[in-house]
């Protein structure tokens, strides 16, 4: 059984269409690269998936449960959790505010909330010397470690994150990518939107490319790493992207 099965999903914003035939089939544990250029459906496909904008047809099963129409909180407590592009912390909250944000879900006091937050930070010694701090006075890299801490906080066993290097620099992406092998390598399920190729695709396992709303290529990670036709073909904004970034 798929953990996160995506089939021929459609939606749009009234009566513009956004997607027009997504499928997406991802196993326990496995790492998925979702790319496509600017405009594709990358995000419209993530928010239908974690149920924050409803498809028009189609449909999302979640270890085997039907979830297409199930509000985004079922969904979350199913174990499907999602970072957004952007970091949308609360700025005037301390991190141990948010992170306790993130554990609402479970209703952790106490000794748990503790203990969820050792876990949740395990691997991020910059977010834990700092739970007493704003938010809003991180510098943008540790705000993206505090938003995942955030979200591991939920004890995702699917995890969704839209473009988690989005206006960083190249060193901390690394750091950000170094973390999701980390989470990867502990079995949790990984679906990530990229616009840096080259680190998500040497990461993963499976990528799909999104193309005008649909599904156009799923193949495994190193198929489409050592393609340069289909690179060009459908990412080729993403790739001048890195090219003017470096
Ligand atoms: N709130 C909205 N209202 C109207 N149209 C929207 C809205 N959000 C997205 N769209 C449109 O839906 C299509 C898919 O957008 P989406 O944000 O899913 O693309 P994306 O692949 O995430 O792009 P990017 O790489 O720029 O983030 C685009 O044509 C976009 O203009
Ligand atoms: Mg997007």
């Amino acid at each position: 059984m798929m953990m996160l099965d995506v089939s021929n999903l459609t939606a749009g914003y009234g009566d513009i269409p956004a997607l027009r035939g997504i499928d997406l089939h991802i196993g326990a544990g496995q790492f998925v690269a979702v790319l496509g250029r600017n405009g594709a459906g990358k995000s419209t496909t993530m928010r239908c998936i974690a149920g924050l904008h409803m498809p028009e047809s189609g449909k999302i099963t979640l270890n085997g449960t039907d979830v297409t129409r199930a509000r985004a909180d079922e969904r979350l407590r199913r174990g499907l959790v999602f970072v957004p592009e952007g970091r949308h912390l609360f700025p005037h909250l301390t991190v141990h505010d948010n992170l306790m944000v993130g554990a609402y879900s479970r209703r952790l006091k106490g000794k748990a909330l503790r203990d969820a937050i050792d876990q949740a930070t395990a691997h991020l010694p910059r977010v834990r010397e700092r739970l007493q701090q704003l938010a809003g006075s991180l510098s943008g890299g540790e705000q993206q470690m505090v938003a995942i801490s955030r979200a591991l906080m939920a004890k995702p066993t699917v995890l969704l994150l839209d473009e988690p290097s989005l206006g960083l620099a190249p060193i901390v992406v690394d750091t950000v990518y170094e973390l999701l092998r980390q989470l990867r390598d502990e079995g949790m399920t990984l679906v990530v939107v990229e616009q840096y190729v080259d680190i998500v695709l040497s990461l993963a396992d499976h990528a799909m490319v999104i193309d005008k709303g649909r599904t156009v290529l799923h193949d495994t990670a190193s198929a489409v790493a050592s393609s340069p036709q289909l690179l060009a073909a459908y990412l080729a904004a993403e790739t001048e992207q890195q090219r003017g970034n470096q």
